[in-house]
């Protein structure tokens, strides 16, 4: 049995901040509260909290207008201030892991220890065939994670858990989707400027690489430079909409070719860093694909990892097994960002007393 609280789930994101609540229901979890408000641009900045106060008032007005009831919260970071190592080692309790992984991190962590925080998962235990157990390690630097820590508790809310993003994704999917034991699974989120790629083997994590700056920044940037329109018509056009009365200036076919030219960028990038695992692999080759993130609704870029890739490619859906009261939330606005809610998801699935 689970035990602890169910924490408040909050993906603070480059582009947006979202939050999602969960309670147990009798067969299912179901949706007690979830809401999403955008960031200016240059709030954050490669994963730094550039602009706090942005990012507090930012979170205040949307808790209050959401009325989220809870102060608990599980927050999560990704990009170039994680870093995530397996590793195998003899095996020995996980208290005396805790007691070691100081020692044993030095050697995998390329920063100085003193500026992380350090945290392990046994992902398997040493058994007969194999006298190794598989470790998964974490590091985040204290500085990146303490800016955030900072602003949530300036706006009255408590910190409980800090997780990473590929694993949050991880953790929203155990729950909605079937995870198959003979099957090796690529879950990729891709966001505004971080792609989080987890590549899950027989129920595990395997490989996980945090790609950054990639996302949908790079759209937004690319269409900006071909198209001479400014941020906010770039990320209208972006998802499909027109300007307006402006609209007679921008070519359809134009903002099509532009945004296809990055998907392809993006799909390679992407592609490298999967080829990378296969070469370095013994499981089977990865036979399904999960995308998640705001970018996953580009639909060129979907079909593009379908092709390149040569596997078939599905949208996560974060509230796939999460009961919603038609009545209470928009189902429409939900679909609509389900994708982007993946984060925030699976961290409203956290608990107080987790380990
Ligand atoms: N309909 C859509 N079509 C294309 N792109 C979209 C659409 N909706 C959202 N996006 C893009 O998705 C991105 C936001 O996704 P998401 O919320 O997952 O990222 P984030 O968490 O804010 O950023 P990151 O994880 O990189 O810090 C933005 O670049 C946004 O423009
Ligand atoms: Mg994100």
């Amino acid at each position: 049995m689970a035990k602890g609280k169910l924490l408040i789930g909050l993906d603070i994101g480059t582009s947006s901040i979202k939050f999602c609540q969960v309670r147990e229901g009798r067969r299912n979890y179901q949706l007690v509260n979830f809401g999403l408000a955008y960031l200016p641009p240059e709030t954050i900045v490669d994963g730094a909290l550039i602009a706090s106060n942005t990012v507090a008032d930012a979170l205040r007005e949307l808790f209050e207008s959401h009325r989220v009831k809870g102060r608990e919260v599980a927050i999560s970071v990704s990009g170039h201030s994680v870093i995530i190592r397996k590793i195998s080692l003899p095996p020995m309790k996980a208290e005396e892991l805790r007691d070691s992984i100081q020692w044993e991190a030095e050697q995998y962590i390329p920063f100085d220890l003193n500026d992380v925080y350090l945290d392990f998962e046994i992902l398997r235990e040493a058994s007969p065939d194999s006298n190794q157990m598989d470790v998964l390690l974490v590091a985040a630097k204290k500085d990146v994670v303490n800016d955030y820590l900072e602003v949530i508790k300036e706006v009255g809310l408590t910190p409980r858990v800090v997780d990473v993003d590929c694993f949050s994704v991880q953790n929203q999917f155990e729950i909605n989707y079937e995870v198959p034991l003979t099957e090796t699974l690529a879950l990729i989120n891709i966001g505004a400027s971080v792609t989080n790629v987890n590549i899950i083997a027989g129920g595990i994590t395997m490989f996980t690489r945090d790609i950054s700056p990639l996302g949908g920044n790079q759209y937004t940037e690319e269409l900006q430079k071909h198209l001479d329109v400014s941020y906010d018509e770039a990320e209208t056009l972006k998802a499909g909409g027109d300007l307006g009365a402006d609209s007679d200036a921008v070519v359809p076919q134009e903002v099509e070719r532009v945004m296809y030219g990055v998907s392809e960028n993006v799909a390679a990038e992407i592609q490298r860093s999967l080829d990378f695992y296969s070469a370095n692999s013994a499981e089977g080759p990865i036979s399904r694909i999960y995308l998640s993130g705001g970018t996953a609704k580009v639909p060129s870029l979907y079909r593009i990892i379908e092709q390149k890739l040569g596997v078939p490619v599905e949208i996560i859906n974060p509230f796939k097994n999460i009961e919603v009261d038609g009545n209470r939330f928009n189902l429409e606005y939900l679909r609509e960002v389900a994708p982007m809610a993946t984060v925030a998801t699976g961290l409203a699935l956290r608990r107080t007393a987790e380990r």
